[in-house]
């Protein structure tokens, strides 16, 4: 056989593959979603979420050590919110549960990069991202509460704010409220391009927050398009948007590929509940290999060009990394 290139050549061992290898993961780049509960000792197990726990402000506050010993750069907060009402009111109570846990995150480990979820649907009764007024899901209205509820969170200390709501504007007018307010430092990570996706179901379960009457496809993406989340992007871009996000991450790596080619803001992937729980179930049945699933799911999110990703494997894949620093594969 006359073969002038051989690509076999460059794989013939561990360490060659390793001299080649373009893209690596490192616990750096991992932010860990956290649901904060109310209570104290309470490590509540997620049945959709098997691994997954609601947690109580004095267990998250061991967990952020952990997390943060483990060289993990960030953890997002959600609330598990029994109070809810019809307008999501409890979502910028000053001493509401996420702003509590902020505060108490950020004098243990003041380092860890702290990110707090802005949208209504776990306060709402109805289980919408914004306020829902004869049945249409208000757009301005909306966003001042979103702004009220950024602001709630940067007083308590906030790294970044991560409205996840995908109302228009809204990245604008927070950037506004935070900077009338004094808080320049606190950055945006805006779920940018945000599809109305069926891989939300197990967190929805988590948080008792899914929409009790129709869905969300007014305010998220239709996942047939690619082109208009890069116009997602640049708009929100323009309105000051730190760092953009893709969300899900596996099925809509194209977008993250776009995206990281064409815009020079870092971007993140949310790697969200149903990819998470696919690999778990899927391993709990004997078909798949967990960790390597996990790691070659989470490589192909930087592999498409995310600097960040959003994971409920972080702490697992972090404790991978450390287990296997320095060795071969
Ligand atoms: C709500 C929100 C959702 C997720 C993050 N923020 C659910 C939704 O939009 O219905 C999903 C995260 C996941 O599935 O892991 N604003």
């Amino acid at each position: 056989m006359d073969i002038v290139y051989r690509p076999r050549r460059l794989r013939a061992s561990p360490p060659i593959r390793g001299l080649v290898r373009e893209n690596e993961i490192s616990p750096r780049q991992l932010i860990f979603p956290i649901f904060v509960t109310e209570g104290k000792l309470v490590r509540e197990k997620i049945l959709s979420m098997p691994g997954q726990f609601r947690l109580s402000i004095d267990e998250i506050v061991r967990e952020c050590e952990e997390l943060y010993a483990l060289g993990i750069g960030g953890v997002n907060l959600f609330g598990f919110s029994k109070n809810k009402n019809e307008s999501g009111s409890k979502s910028y109570a000053p001493k509401g549960l996420v702003q509590r846990a902020v505060i108490a995150i950020k004098s243990a480990v003041p380092d860890l990069c702290v990110q707090t979820d802005v949208a209504l649907d776990p306060y709402t009764t109805h289980g919408h991202d914004g306020l829902v007024i004869d049945g249409e899901i208000v757009n301005d209205k909306t966003v001042e509460v979103l702004c009220k509820m950024a602001l709630s969170h940067a007083e308590a200390g906030v790294d970044w704010v991560s409205p996840s709501d995908m109302m228009d504007g809204r990245v604008g007018a927070i950037r506004k409220t935070l900077d009338k307010n004094g808080f320049k430092n606190v950055g945006i990570l805006a779920y940018s391009a945000k599809y109305a996706s069926s891989f939300y179901g197990p967190f929805r379960g988590a948080l008792n927050s899914a929409p009790k009457s129709g869905d969300k496809k007014t305010y998220q993406m239709d996942p047939a398009n690619a082109r208009e989340a890069l116009r997602e992007i640049s708009l929100d871009i323009g309105e000051g948007a730190d760092i953009v996000m893709v969300k899900p991450a596996i099925t809509y790596l194209d977008v993250i590929s776009r995206a990281s080619q064409l815009f020079d803001v870092p971007i993140a992937a949310y790697n969200v509940s149903g990819e998470y729980a696919m690999i778990v179930a899927a391993s709990e049945k004997g078909w798949i290999d967990r960790e390597k699933a996990m790691m070659e799911m989470l490589l192909s999110i930087r592999r498409a060009g995310a600097s960040m990703i959003l994971t409920y494997f972080a702490k697992e894949a972090a404790a991978f990394l450390r287990a296997n620093y320095g060795s071969y594969s």
